[in-house]
């Protein structure tokens, strides 16, 4: 990829955009009907992935453009329904694309499976045998995934947490780390504790009760840092420092406020879970880690921080990313298999890096906006078109019934009616 700077994509026609991606990515014909009409994936392929398939659910994938990471352009796809995303991802990652760009890192993609004991006995005494037994137990674990261990990854160490009074007596939770390679490791996991857990039970002389991954994926990692020259940040009447300012008090509230937390966060979400959508991720899993990582001193805070460095605002997200780009869908889906392809068949760390990136871009936008004209002016325009498609209007009538909704300020259901109608008088 030589450059993800696409100036003026959002004007051209879907034909040139997909002409354009073909040509970067070097899809074939299959391909890019795969991306145009979600060719290869119907009823059929739903019904051998879920239970009670009666269709399909399309999604609008968009191309966020501007994005360079770690010195490098890339394109990167998002699937979402709501307006604004893609061109906020795109107008922010322009801002954040200054030298090497936005810089990433991952730790070792190490996950947590749990296993839950009650009912044993002295409870220092159950903790000594567990930890005696550990090295066993994570060999135990091992032998059940020689392949995991033969690929560098595997179970690590086992942990014990002692909760001894809960309203269901003294409880154990075994924490078995596992370097799970490329794989999101829901799976490798749960049948690695699983495994183990009636060992567990001969050790303890307890019962286990639940074993399962835990989504809190704190021991994996990702990390984006994006830098925008202050005097870049100036807009209408203003300057960059008063937007670099605007920004920072928007950071510092999402700091001290789990209110305004929640909604910051929303939208460093808005970008990470487009781009797992688009990448074929259980998006959920990475939402339930970031909220809980989010809480993970006692009170509900931000996922990103925004700093005035000499003339440079910085940002940087750090959040947990169980993501992967072996099992699950990533080789199955026609779609998904194609965004792995424009991402040039990232590892799960670079994906997951391109997710927290994707996540910082769309914060800055978001407070960008916030700190200074307010979201609604951006936003409400770029809804124009669905409420002139609800309203009726054909393709050939969209972009006259925008203007008129743009005209006036005025993005109701009522006012692109009475400019179609309008518009069909000849008006
Ligand atoms: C809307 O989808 C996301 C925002 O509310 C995020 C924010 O307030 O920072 C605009």
């Amino acid at each position: 990829m030589t450059t993800s700077r696409l100036p003026g994509f959002y004007r051209r026609t879907i034909a040139e955009r997909l002409d354009t991606v073909q040509k970067a990515a070097q899809l074939t014909t299959e391909e890019v009907s795969a991306l145009r009409d979600a060719a290869g994936f119907d009823c059929d392929n739903a019904d051998r992935m879920v239970e009670n398939a009666i269709g399909v659910f399309p999604l609008p994938l968009g191309l966020a453009a501007n994005f360079r990471l770690n010195g490098e352009d890339l394109l990167v796809p998002m699937a979402v329904e709501e307006p604004s995303v893609l061109a906020a991802a795109s107008n922010a990652a322009n801002l954040l694309r200054e030298g090497p760009g936005i810089v990433t890192s991952s730790t070792e993609p190490i996950m947590i499976g749990q296993i839950q004991v009650l009912d044993f006995g002295d409870l220092p005494a159950t903790r000594r045998r567990l930890e005696a037994e550990a090295e066993r137990l994570v060999e135990m674990a091992n032998a059940v995934n020689p392949r995991l261990v033969e690929r560098g990854g595997g179970a690590q160490r086992l942990l014990v947490r002692e909760f001894p009074d809960t309203a269901v007596g003294p409880m154990l939770v075994l924490h078995l780390e596992v370097n799970v390679c490329d794989a999101m490791g829901a799976n490798i996991i749960n049948t690695m504790v699983e495994s183990i857990a009636p060992e567990v039970e001969a050790i303890t002389l307890g019962r286990v009760r639940l074993r399962i991954l835990s989504n809190l994926a704190d021991k994996r990692l990702v990390r984006a840092q994006g830098r925008v020259p202050i005097e870049r940040l100036a807009r209408g009447d203003w300057t960059g420092d008063e937007v670099a300012q605007g920004i920072v008090e928007a950071s510092v509230m999402a700091d001290v406020d789990p209110y305004r937390a929640a909604t910051h966060n929303k939208g460093a979400m808005n970008g990470v879970d487009a781009f797992l959508v688009a990448a074929g991720q259980d998006w959920r899993a990475v939402e339930a880690g970031c909220h809980a990582y989010a809480a993970r001193d006692g009170r509900y805070r931000s996922l990103s921080r925004w700093g005035i460095d000499g003339d440079t605002l910085v940002g940087t997200i750090e959040i947990p990313m169980q993501v992967g780009v072996v099992g699950g869908i990533t080789k199955t889906h026609p779609v998904v298999r194609v965004v792995h392809k424009i991402l040039g068949f990232p590892s799960a760390a670079r994906l997951g890096e391109i997710a927290a990136a994707s996540g910082l871009a769309q914060n800055l936008a978001a407070i960008m906006a916030l700190a200074t004209d307010g979201i609604q002016k951006g936003h409400m325009s770029m809804h124009a078109r669905n409420i002139a498609m609800e309203a009726g209007a054909a393709t050939d009538e969209l972009e006259r019934v925008v203007a008129e909704l743009r005209k006036t300020r005025t993005y109701t259901s009522t006012e692109a009616a009475g400019a179609l109608k309008r518009i069909r008088g000849g008006a």
